[in-house]
């Protein structure tokens, strides 16, 4: 049977705000959002500062699908963007707002809506973010169609989807699918391991895990598309639930030899609805000025 979305927002509405754990201050204060922004930028997800491209669309109209309490989309409101934002849950929907209103930073919408049925006018936005969101849609193929679709004509989309890294052969195939037998238990469906294993809190409805061609094949209707593998996650960026980090030696050898462009278990994936400037030849560039 077809997942319904119901059970998608029912699933998200019990996991409501990602990473809470990580603080020890008074929920829903300004030091508590501020505690969780430093763990996600400094720790969690340490390439997301820079390649959310926080501080380069100030003016500029940007929507986030899937805020979350709003950590990301507080960014570019901080940097001068007039940011909206919608989430399929309520309660994410009041976390985020709340988290503008502690920081008396301005938006223009904050709503409720899904990725599938975007609330918003076609060609309306400079830049949409969606961040670990869209592969948890029933239907990932439309929302990437709907992020297009409210995009302006030369709009931009940063979209963050799992992909098969490290973590997903040696944790979710190996030791969950085969050593523990979850992939013989869930009659040798791969995707049903995904699901069960992927969350922090496991069972969730959907979580897509995608290969360079699939995502090439979910963003074929964008003329450009950089498609780049981020994060070598836990072990070697934090230590998951407080246990152990690897020592810094090894994740740094592994930086220095950009291994998580083999190994990241995120795809960042920036992809413009405007075909790119049309390439020179190299005799061209050669006879250039410059
Ligand atoms: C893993 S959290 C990510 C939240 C935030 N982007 C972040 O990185 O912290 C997934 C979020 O996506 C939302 N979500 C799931 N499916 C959605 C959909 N179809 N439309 C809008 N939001 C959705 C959930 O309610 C949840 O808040």
């Amino acid at each position: 049977m077809p997942l319904n979305i119901k059970e998608v927002q029912e699933y998200w509405r019990g996991q409501n705000v990602p990473q809470q754990w990580y603080s020890n201050k008074e929920p829903f204060s300004l030091q508590w959002f501020n505690d969780l922004s430093k763990k996600r930028f400094k720790t969690f997800y340490s390439y997301l500062h820079k390649d959310a491209e926080f501080e380069y669309h100030s003016g500029e109209k940007v929507l986030e699908v899937g805020t979350g309490i709003g950590t990301d989309l507080v960014q570019y409101a901080l940097n001068g963007a007039k940011v909206s934002g919608i989430d399929l849950g309520e309660d994410q929907v009041s976390f985020t707002k709340l988290n503008f209103d502690v920081r008396g930073l301005p938006y223009d919408e904050i709503k409720q809506g899904s990725a599938e049925d975007i609330p918003f006018d076609d060609n309306a936005f400079d830049l949409v973010l969606s961040f670990g969101v869209l592969h948890h849609t029933p239907n990932t193929e439309l929302a990437i169609q709907e992020v297009r679709r409210v995009l302006k004509e030369d709009g931009q989309a940063i979209v963050m989807l799992y992909a098969r890294g490290w973590k997903h052969y040696l944790k979710r195939c190996f030791l969950h699918g085969i050593l523990l037998g979850k992939w013989f238990r869930f009659g040798f469906s791969w995707q049903a391991v995904y699901n069960e294993v992927s969350e922090v809190n496991g069972g969730a409805p959907k979580t897509g895990i995608y290969t360079k061609r699939q995502v090439k094949k979910l963003f074929k209707d964008f003329p450009e598309v950089v498609i780049e593998k981020r994060r070598l996650g836990e072990f070697f960026e934090y230590a998951p639930y407080r246990s152990r980090i690897l020592p810094e030696f090894i994740t740094n050898i592994l930086h220095l030899f950009k291994a998580q462009a083999l190994l990241g278990e995120n795809w960042l994936i920036t992809a413009y609805k405007a075909p790119p400037p049309k390439p020179r030849s190299l005799l061209g560039v050669l006879f250039k000025n410059y």
